[in-house]
């Protein structure tokens, strides 16, 4: 039976029932999230039929292919070299997109990176780096290409024609209680990602407490199906699991988390940025063919950021993309807030944690980041020179700067940190940033 004729209602009833779900029942599931011939119930039903029986690893890769499929798939063959991309599944203070693209780019991989916005805790990458005067993320998939072609690289959002099943189903799993399923949450990031036009992909599977997948075991779980499922898609993909119990680097917020990024550049960020940042690029340049081993890719990188070569490709990102290049040598260009406040200690001691969740909801109620899709977001909000754990302190130093445009939600932010940040007498056991490598 070809995918037209099969009834909605018969192919939910095959998975209600623990059936596999053939080639033609999952196309005509996604042509019925594409063209609106299944109604938003019946998307729903199986939907929710999938998170409960779950799919097979071919199951899932049929699907991620016919989501791909849905749209424009962008064709990126006139571009020299080995295009690689990165995804991570994202968490607080994650700036690492910008500036990981701009140091691979110099070291001679092609990157055309395809970004989300900020929703909930997490913050978007679009988001931030709009929060750069004149920088345009949107992009046409044409103009995309012809940038990647000219300079290496294109920072840019999502488009409408890029998998638009994914744009139905998300939505609708973002309200029926589906979106915690490692089937539908592979086919939903890899389609997006495959449709770019890469040969290769680097993901950041977060754990911890701010991170959409809670403890290290379901990360992995989460890192080996997206790794099967990219493969099967014909791409080379690795996976790094990394902690996010703490957020990374000192920033949260848009501008700040663009200043920070321009500190990364410059070899100045903090411990933990360039830490992750080194670490998913060296992997980046052995899937693109610049280096053979990760000793060899690091110090490529390393030598990027040291001899300038990374930044001038920032700036040169951000003038084709129209923003003002003057930020990248006088960050303070970037949008301020009316407000800035520290934080005191109020303690002389160790910090013992921070928790990165109680951080993100701090800057969200400064309004750096959206409750609702719909949400508008102040760029020039949220918080700066956050300790981290392990650090000293002693009382009255500055645990964080908040940055402000809103006396009430400063108060309400401030509140929200100092129960965020707990500090204690002997110092908290280290744990590795990066837990493991699934190649
Ligand atoms: N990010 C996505 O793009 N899709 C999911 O399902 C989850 C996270």
């Amino acid at each position: 039976m070809s995918s037209a004729t099969l009834f909605p209602q018969h192919v939910i009833a095959r998975k209600r029932d623990g059936h596999l779900l053939t080639r033609d029942e999952i196309a005509a599931f996604v042509r019925g999230a594409t063209d609106g011939s299944w109604a938003d119930y019946q998307l729903s039903a199986l939907l929710m039929a999938i998170f409960l029986r779950g799919m097979t690893p071919e199951e899932t890769a049929l699907l991620t292919d016919a989501m791909m499929r849905s749209g424009v798939v962008a064709d990126l063959s006139s571009v020299p070299g080995i295009k690689v991309d990165k995804h991570s599944t994202g968490g607080v203070g994650d700036k690492v997109s910008i500036p990981l693209a701009p140091m691979v780019v110099a070291c001679g991989v092609p990157v055309p990176m395809i970004s989300g916005r900020g929703l909930g805790h997490s913050g978007g990458t679009l988001d931030k780096l709009e929060s750069i005067p004149g920088f345009q993320t949107g992009l046409s998939l044409d103009a995309y290409r012809a940038q990647v072609r000219r300079i290496g690289c294109a920072l840019i959002g999502q488009t409408k024609d890029l998998a638009p099943a994914d744009k139905t189903l998300y939505a609708l799993r973002d309200v029926t209680a589906t979106v915690e399923c490692i089937p539908l949450i592979c086919a939903s990031i890899l389609s997006k990602k495959l449709a770019e036009g890469i040969d290769a992909l680097v993901l950041d599977v977060k754990f911890g407490r701010g991170a959409f997948m809670k403890t290290l075991p379901e990360a992995r779980r989460l890192a080996e199906a997206l790794v099967a499922v990219g493969r099967a898609g014909g791409k080379q993909v690795r996976a790094l699991l990394t902690a996010m119990d703490e957020p990374l680097g000192r920033s949260v917020g848009n501008a700040v988390e663009v200043a920070e990024s321009i500190a990364c550049l410059r070899g100045a960020g903090p411990g933990d940025l360039m830490e992750v940042t080194y670490s998913l690029g060296a992997h980046m340049l052995i899937l693109g063919g610049a280096a053979r081993t990760l000793e060899e890719a690091r110090s490529r990188l390393e030598r990027s950021v040291r001899d300038g070569s990374a930044l001038a490709r920032f700036r040169e990102i951000v003038v084709a993309q129209g923003g003002d290049a003057r930020v990248v040598d006088e960050p303070q260009r970037l949008p301020a807030a009316r407000l800035q406040e520290p934080l005191a200690a109020e303690r002389d001691g160790v910090v013992t944690d921070v928790d990165a969740m109680a951080v993100a909801l701090a800057a969200l109620r400064l309004g750096a980041g959206r409750a609702r899709a719909t949400d508008r977001i102040d760029p020039a909000v949220g918080i700066t020179c956050l300790v981290k754990r392990g650090e000293r302190v002693t009382r009255g130093a500055t645990l964080c700067v908040l940055h402000a445009n809103d006396e009430t939600a400063l108060a309400e932010a401030r509140l929200k940190l100092l129960g965020a940040i707990a500090i204690g007498d002997s110092s908290p056991t280290p744990t590795p940033l990066v837990a493991e490598t699934i190649l």
